[in-house]
């Protein structure tokens, strides 16, 4: 598989790290080129709804029965209003989504059922003209997924180094046990890249993820196109693997079947949220572990706070990036995807001049954006 990989040569400079402009092109651009999970596969059943928010966007995850989830807008096509306000962490019952404001109300389909004095509108009213609007939504594994753009990369190749070595776990995890999100003070390519250093864990993390890594010496990478893999051998037995995949997201496999996934989304151009989610198989696991085992790793992930916070104000005093180890491939890795899409937009060589990389942005971005705004613009 490594021959089909591109590695580069350097780190990337700092200017990506920093601005409003470089934020808004991940947000809106970059973000749109892949699916992204929106809720646990455990916590959506048929006949249900819930909300769920990304990226800044509301939108509404519901399950027909009999059928596959949907995603749409949480946006009445009338006149805008969500038809509820608010997230919630996990499905609801409902039968039929009714506007607040005018009293539209549709089935999980999306389809329009009825409109208040449907007979009285000013033009002629086709109920099928005004469904809610979709998006594209799959599951795979433990998560549903949905998609902004139609040009995102299939989700089969976001995910296929996941799926050809860890198929099997991954499919079998189907509880989830915790989510919890943790603000970060530094660009989320800071925290990615920090999850994809295989470098550091044995001198930042000595009593923590290393005794789960073990030896430095047995660390194995894997890459496909898109994915990349840290696989070490687990003191208990068996593979410890260590996924790294776009857009932010990192997947961790016990052997004995357990999952982590862990993203950091970016909120502005130097804060960025670090989303974690544990999954073990149904009933496999006592709550008491299950907080033990999310205790340890918020422990290993507070380990990291300081240290991307610390590297956030090198990039912001335009530091230059050192020469990368052989440990850091995996780094190396996720940024010449990166530059690619740098590249195909036209800004890989725009020094630190955010009027022309916000320009370029702009004639760039017109297609295929995840979030319609960019906060912190
Ligand atoms: S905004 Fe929803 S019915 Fe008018
Ligand atoms: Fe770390």
């Amino acid at each position: 598989m490594l021959s089909e990989t591109v590695l580069t040569e350097s780190f990337l400079p700092a200017w990506p790290y920093r601005g409003e402009a470089m934020h808004c092109w991940d947000r809106q651009t970059y973000a749109s080129k892949y699916w992204h999970p929106v809720a646990a596969r455990s916590d959506l059943h048929p006949g249900e709804v819930m909300e769920v928010s990304i990226l800044d966007q509301q939108l509404l995850i519901t399950w027909p029965a009999g059928e596959q989830p949907r995603a749409f807008r949480n946006r009445c096509p009338h006149r805008g209003v969500a038809f509820r306000k608010g997230a919630t962490e996990t499905g609801q019952t409902c039968r039929r989504l009714v506007c607040p404001y005018h009293g539209w109300t549709f089935n999980l389909r999306g389809d329009l059922l009825a409109a208040a004095r449907e007979a009285e509108f000013e033009q002629d009213f086709d109920r099928q003209k005004w469904g809610l609007q979709e998006i594209s939504c799959r599951i795979d594994g433990p998560l549903i997924w949905i998609a902004f753009s139609d040009q995102a990369l299939p989700l089969e190749e976001q995910l296929q180094l996941i799926h050809a070595e860890a198929g099997e776990t991954w499919n079998a995890a189907q509880q989830q046990l915790h989510l919890r999100r943790r603000n970060l003070a530094c660009n989320w390519k800071i925290a990615h890249e920090n999850t994809l250093d295989d470098y550091h864990v044995a001198i930042a993390h000595p009593t923590t993820l290393h005794r789960e890594q073990g030896p430095v010496r047995d660390y194995i990478h894997r890459f496909s196109r898109c994915n990349n893999l840290l696989e070490t051998p687990h003191p208990s037995g068996g593979r410890f693997l260590t996924f790294g995949l776009p857009p932010w997201s990192h997947l961790l496999v016990w052997p004995d079947g357990r999952l982590a996934f862990l993203e950091f989304m970016p909120d502005k151009p130097d804060r960025c949220s670090m989303q974690l989610r544990l999954f073990a198989t149904r009933d496999a696991m006592e709550p008491a572990s299950a907080d033990a085992w999310l205790r340890q790793l918020l422990t290993f992930l507070e380990e990291d706070k300081a240290l991307v916070e610390s590297a956030q104000q090198g990039y912001d005093e335009q530091f230059k990036p050192g020469p990368p180890h052989r440990l850091e491939r995996r780094i190396l890795h996720w940024q010449g995807l990166y530059r690619k899409k740098l590249e195909s937009a036209g800004i890989i060589n725009v020094e630190r001049s955010q009027p022309t990389i916000a320009a370029l942005i702009e004639s760039t971005s017109a297609t295929g954006s995840a979030a319609n705004g960019c906060s912190g613009m």
